[in-house]
């Protein structure tokens, strides 16, 4: 049997995507109708590094389906302290439940083991500083939202750009659209890999050293926190806090109808006072992360099934 897994954000297809908004949007019209959607299903949450906002939207997402939720909060009581190698916790769990939600501290843990199953759906909940695409879910959908569609918009990152996968994700998506261009705005240590956009057309690109010079330009500005664990030496993450400050001020000079994103946790980069403004769109994207979640995990499952009930 093939299986579909979701582990980049070039995973799924833009016509794939196109259907998981159509239920996305559905879901937030009449969220009644999906109460037993997935029912008999099960979703096996297996969360290795901490998280707490991803992981609730995920399990949240199976239960507002009518699905059933599995999980593994703490890898030191699972199998893998006993050595078991992570294939073979899958491969056991693909004997148990039908699509598995997995958030692992290394680089490219999923796309290993994803060989390795033959059934049971595998959902990327975040790899080391890589990948996060569920994620790239919610930004997107808030970006559709807020700005009614996803081209020709010119997107701000700021903040810990080398090691934030939202951001590695959420780039990789937006840059294939068209006509979309990017200010890369972080100090030097936590700039992006420029193996990110060497490829894309230079004009599209600009490399800004404050928030001040180019928040006026923007129509999003994705705001990031510096990823202190994943430091070698957390003196340096300390030394770079505070590098970027979102404040009442900055939002003085920017446009309109700016859309301001952050996958969360905030630690100090946007102050609180910029909650109330109704350009920041945070709170609605981690909402719309859940919702995205069930739609993600719908298509995932009724693909798998040979088409919709
Ligand atoms: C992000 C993550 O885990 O990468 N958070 C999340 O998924 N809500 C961003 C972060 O931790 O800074």
């Amino acid at each position: 049997m093939k299986v579909k897994h979701f582990i980049e954000p070039n995973d799924l297809a833009l016509n794939e995507y196109e259907e998981i908004f159509r239920l996305a949007d559905n879901i937030l019209i009449q969220p009644e109708a999906y109460l037993s959607r997935c029912q008999g299903k099960i979703l096996a949450s297996l969360f290795f590094e901490p998280s707490t906002r991803t992981r609730i939207s995920f399990e949240t997402a199976m239960l507002r389906l009518g699905g059933q939720v599995i999980s593994v909060t703490d890898p030191k009581v699972s199998s893998v302290a006993k050595g078991e190698s992570l294939a073979d916790t899958l491969r056991i769990l693909e004997g148990y439940a039908d699509i598995c939600a997995m958030r692992h501290p290394e680089n490219f843990t999923p796309h290993q083991v994803a060989p390795y199953l033959s059934q049971m759906n595998l959902i990327n909940a975040g790899d080391g500083s890589n990948a996060h695409p569920t994620q790239t879910l919610a930004d997107i959908l808030t970006i559709r939202e807020a700005k009614g569609g996803l081209e020709g918009l010119k997107i701000g990152f700021c903040g810990d750009l080398k090691y934030g996968r939202t951001v590695h994700s959420l780039f990789k998506f937006m840059e294939q659209m068209e006509g979309n261009s990017f200010y890369l705005i972080s100090p030097e240590a936590l700039a992006l890999a420029p193996s990110f956009y060497d490829y894309v057309d230079p004009g599209r690109v600009q490399v800004v050293g404050e928030l001040a010079e180019c928040i006026g330009d923007l129509d999003v500005l994705y705001m990031t926190r510096i990823q202190k664990e994943r430091f070698e030496d957390p003196r340096e993450a300390e030394a770079l806090r505070g590098s970027y400050l979102l404040d009442t001020e900055k939002m003085k000079l920017a446009k309109k109808d700016l859309a301001v994103l952050h996958p969360l946790p905030r630690v100090d980069e946007i102050s609180q006072e910029v909650d109330d403004d109704p350009r920041a769109l945070y709170f609605r994207q981690a909402k719309l992360g859940m919702v995205g979640r069930m739609a993600l995990i719908t298509y995932l499952l009724e693909a798998k099934d040979g088409g919709k009930r």
